[in-house]
């Protein structure tokens, strides 16, 4: 069975079952179910159905090369964030024209090796990144293709610090800029501007901003071709949402229900930028309980072997994640604050959970942790970066190995 399932109440995934996993291979672990990847994808896919369409895998969420591979083999494309992701994409095997190059502030080094390659579009950031690009491409004798990232000024009503959208954003150019900046293309002789590109924000659980997101790149692409503009195709970005608390969110058809109408009437096809959608659900985290105490009042602390370190997202956003025990205990639950091991307050896993009195050494799994987990996690206290596992079809591999103090230190004098 594909995905993270009880199988005579112990969690598995895929056909393994994960405590005699995190038994051989340690704690913190996070493992990955090649299962629900396939699954994600391909239903969105389907639901972008015939309208002609690039699903580019935002590799920020988790660029471990063996699921960068994975992505390759199913179809996808690769949306990078650095010329360290672009690297990723190419040894997983895409090639320069599957890959957009996004970020807010790109070095020269990153354009030059972009422009180089010649990516299907690095996605622009401003009319001054545009004049860098035009110079570099001219420079190296080429021609660049450019995306220009619009701010649509839309609040995607998501967490402030993964909005996006906003005029006050740092992100894109206003839409009458992106106007004027086509209008004046003649100046930037050394680019193809191929396309615009928008993105208003991550885990934006209503469709709605969405729908009026893809308006008003489609309304922007329609006064940019009037005005002669040779547009490919619109870039909507990324921003699928998924179900942290097991409560409904909406599906890929809900999204697509509202992306495609506005991309029909235009008649270009359109690029999508998911990450967490593709890969979130697909990931798990597992730790240890290290240690247990009671304050008077009745507050129980569970420390883990886990915490800001591995998993920043409750620390950074508030971010909520269920916890399970691995082998449930048939005791009644009790609240627990779920806390890591850093000496910082701020290290908090969970707060207030219902879960059976945790004991140490017990097992737990931290759900739906494959986007922005290991990706955001750090050496902070030269903790050594934890293992990844993916697991297909009832076999496993370790696909990144436990880093070692050896690994620390193999760069310090
Ligand atoms: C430009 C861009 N594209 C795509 C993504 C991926 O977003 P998500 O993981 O929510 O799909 C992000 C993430 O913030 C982004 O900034």
């Amino acid at each position: 069975m594909p995905g993270f399932y009880r199988d005579d109440h112990q969690l598995a995934c895929d056909g393994v079952p994960l405590a005699p996993l995190a038994a051989d291979l340690g704690t913190p672990l996070y493992v990955y179910s090649a299962g629900t990847i396939r699954a994600n994808y391909q239903a969105l896919d389907a639901a972008f159905g015939a309208h002609p369409h690039a699903i580019h895998y935002a590799m920020k969420a988790n660029s471990a090369l063996a699921l960068v591979r994975l992505m390759r083999g199913l179809g996808a494309a690769a949306d990078a964030n650095s010329a360290g992701e672009i690297d990723v994409a190419l040894r997983a095997g895409f090639e320069p024209s599957q890959i957009v190059f996004t970020g807010v502030g790109k070095t020269r080094v990153e354009l030059e090796r972009a422009i180089t390659l010649g990516v299907k579009a690095i996605n622009a950031e401003s009319a001054g990144e545009l004049t860098r690009i035009d110079a570099l491409a001219r420079q190296l004798g080429t021609r660049a293709r450019v995306a220009l990232r619009i701010n649509p000024d839309i609040d995607a009503g998501t967490h402030p610090h993964i909005s996006t959208g906003r005029h006050e954003n740092k992100f894109g150019v206003p839409v009458d800029e992106a106007v004027a900046i086509f209008g004046a293309a003649a100046q930037w002789p050394h680019l193809s501007l191929v396309a615009i590109h928008s993105h208003v924000g991550s885990q934006v659980t209503d469709t709605t901003p969405i729908g009026r997101a893809a308006e008003i790149a489609a309304g922007t692409a329609r006064r940019l071709i009037a005005g002669g503009a040779r547009l490919e195709y619109v870039d909507l970005g990324g921003g699928f949402s998924i179900s942290y608390d097991g409560l409904p969110v909406p599906t890929p058809a809900d999204y697509a229900a509202r992306m495609l109408p506005p991309m029909r009437a235009l008649g270009l096809p359109v690029v999508v930028e998911p990450g967490r959608f593709l890969i979130g659900p697909a990931g798990i985290l597992l730790a240890r309980v290290v240690d247990v105490k009671t304050r008077s009042g009745g507050r129980r602390f569970a420390v883990l072997d886990a915490g800001m370190t591995e998993l920043i997202r409750p620390a950074l956003y508030g971010a909520f994640h269920r916890i399970e025990p691995l082998q449930p205990r048939d005791a009644a639950p009790v609240l627990h604050e779920v806390v890591g091991p850093l000496c910082e307050s701020s290290d908090v896993v969970g707060s207030d959970r219902a879960l059976p009195p945790l004991e140490v050494d017990d097992l737990v799994a931290i759900r739906d942790t494959g986007a922005y987990g290991f990706a955001m996690a750090s050496n902070y206290l030269r903790r050594p970066l934890p293992a990844e596992v993916l697991v297909d079809g009832g076999t496993w591999h370790v696909i990144r190995r436990r880093q070692t103090i050896d690994d620390l230190l193999a760069l310090e004098e």
